[in-house]
């Protein structure tokens, strides 16, 4: 291909670091595509035949159906994706093969395959977290009012609704598909026809190809579009965000499914079992969603490592964008699919969440609340009466509710017989009525919002 200036091939070690075909030939379907564009485009400009044209496309077309059928071959001495195209397109269509390479370099080429790459890439996810917020939304539905406790530190702090909780994961999943969303946006212009560098003097027609490509238009600097991998970088930031929340998320499904939590029941087709101890059933898929985000944001600080210090425009380092961006991509779409399934099909316990909420004087601020609002009570003075009322229900075992009211008075004599009313559970959600509160008819009404936003966005 550059053989022309050199006397001897290049050493095997050469060869070795030099090819990427081992890894990008996963960009085969997006390379064909942007030369058929381009090669569409050049016979529409007059600058390849159209006979010529006719029999590139038609060996193009071949070649996909090839590799659709056993993939790309991976010989290193055609060194990537695109080399390995266009000799089999010279094997086919014997030497006008030659003349798709007009106009272009392999440097705006796999800018363009890889951008083409990573938008798939971007609608996958997109689609795949959207099938996550319809399961977690008919699961928020279905537990819009069962009771399990809100923890702060870990410590159960006030009751909340499962549902509410289920729809905070919700509002997570919903900020990364924007991401997703704002990145697309941001990669959909087209670099093919910025050659090696510097555009071309062939009267090339940037905006057909661009057209033809799906982008909304064609990039505007020759040199940036050759040396910009913001796209992948963008994707990788956005999935790093994205697999944080899905670790954290997983993080839960562990301590909801251990023992002494009991939270929850995970299904056999999402748990493994022990070799040694018979009684196990282990949270590995969610244990595995949780460590793949470390190496996804591995990947994400791999590929700012390799941009960072590169000067304009194409450096040979930048072939090294492709790997963890492929890498960070199956493990977020696996990570995306095992979330999924587990939010679909675990058995949720409420009676084990109501216990523990009820458990650690979870009404407390609810008293405190009361003291202000029904006695006139200062807030802080109201904190350290209800402080008094805990630390007497803790000395007799007894949730506060449960506390007779002789008891209460003792404590404080403006407390009366209304103060039941906002001690249970279930009062407590109830009354938490505020824009994004928990009380189920809040829940229950952002479920409503949140679905017709997804309906009327589909
Ligand atoms: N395989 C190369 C890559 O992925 C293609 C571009 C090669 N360009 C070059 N000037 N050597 O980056």
């Amino acid at each position: 291909m550059w053989g022309g200036r050199f006397a001897e091939g290049p050493s095997a070690v050469m060869r070795e670091i030099n090819a990427s075909i081992p890894f990008d030939q996963r960009l085969w379907r997006q390379d064909i595509a942007g030369s058929r564009a381009h090669v569409a485009m050049l016979g529409r400009q007059g600058i390849v035949s159209g006979e010529d044209v006719v029999a590139i496309d038609a060996g193009l077309a071949q070649i996909a159906a090839e590799y659709e059928q056993s993939g790309p071959p991976v010989d290193l001495a055609l060194e990537d994706i695109h080399m390995t195209v266009e000799s089999r397109l010279a094997d086919i269509v014997g030497p006008a093969a030659g003349r798709l390479h007009t106009a272009r370099s392999r440097n705006d080429q796999v800018a363009t395959d890889f951008r083409l790459w990573v938008r798939d890439a971007m609608d996958a996810v997109h689609q795949g977290l959207e099938a996550l917020q319809r399961a977690l939304l008919a699961r928020a539905e279905e537990h819009a009012a069962t009771i399990m406790p809100g923890f702060t530190h870990l410590q159960v702090a006030q009751p909340v609704t499962l549902g509410h909780h289920l729809m905070a994961w919700y509002e997570m999943v919903a900020r990364d598909r924007s991401r997703f969303a704002d990145a697309r946006a941001r990669l959909n212009r087209c670099p093919l026809g910025s050659a090696a560098l510097a555009g071309t003097g062939f009267r090339i027609d940037r905006a057909d190809t661009a057209r033809a490509l799906g982008f909304d238009a064609p990039t505007d600097n020759s040199l940036d579009s050759v040396s910009d991998r913001d796209f992948a970088l963008d994707y990788l930031m956005a999935a790093t965000q994205c697999s944080l929340h899905l670790s954290r998320m997983a993080e839960e499904f562990v301590i909801w499914a251990s023992q002494p939590f009991g939270f929850i029941r995970l299904p056999d087709a999402y748990s493994t079992g022990s070799s040694i101890m018979p009684q196990k059933r282990n949270p590995d898929a969610a244990e595995l969603v949780r460590g793949h985000s470390g190496r996804i944001a591995g990947c994400m600080t791999a590929l700012v490592m390799t941009m960072k210090g590169l000067p304009l425009a194409y450096s040979k380092d930048m072939q090294d964008d492709k790997p963890p961006v492929f890498e960070a991509h199956d493990l977020l779409a696996l990570s995306i699919a095992a979330i999924s399934g587990m939010v679909e099909t675990t058995r949720f316990v409420p009676e084990r969440m109501r216990a523990a909420a009820e458990s650690g004087f979870s009404t407390a601020t609810d008293l405190a609340d009361w003291l202000v609002r029904e006695g006139g009570v200062p807030f802080r003075e109201a904190h350290h009466i209800t402080g008094r009322a805990v630390k007497l229900a803790e000395s007799e075992g007894v949730m506060l509710a449960n506390l007779p009211l002789v008891a209460l008075q003792a404590i404080d004599a403006r407390i009366d017989d209304r103060v039941f009313t906002v001690l249970s559970v279930d009062a407590s959600v109830a009354s938490r009525t505020s824009h994004g509160g928990t009380a189920p008819d809040q829940v229950r009404a952002r479920i409503a919002a949140a679905r017709a936003g997804l309906d009327g966005a589909a």
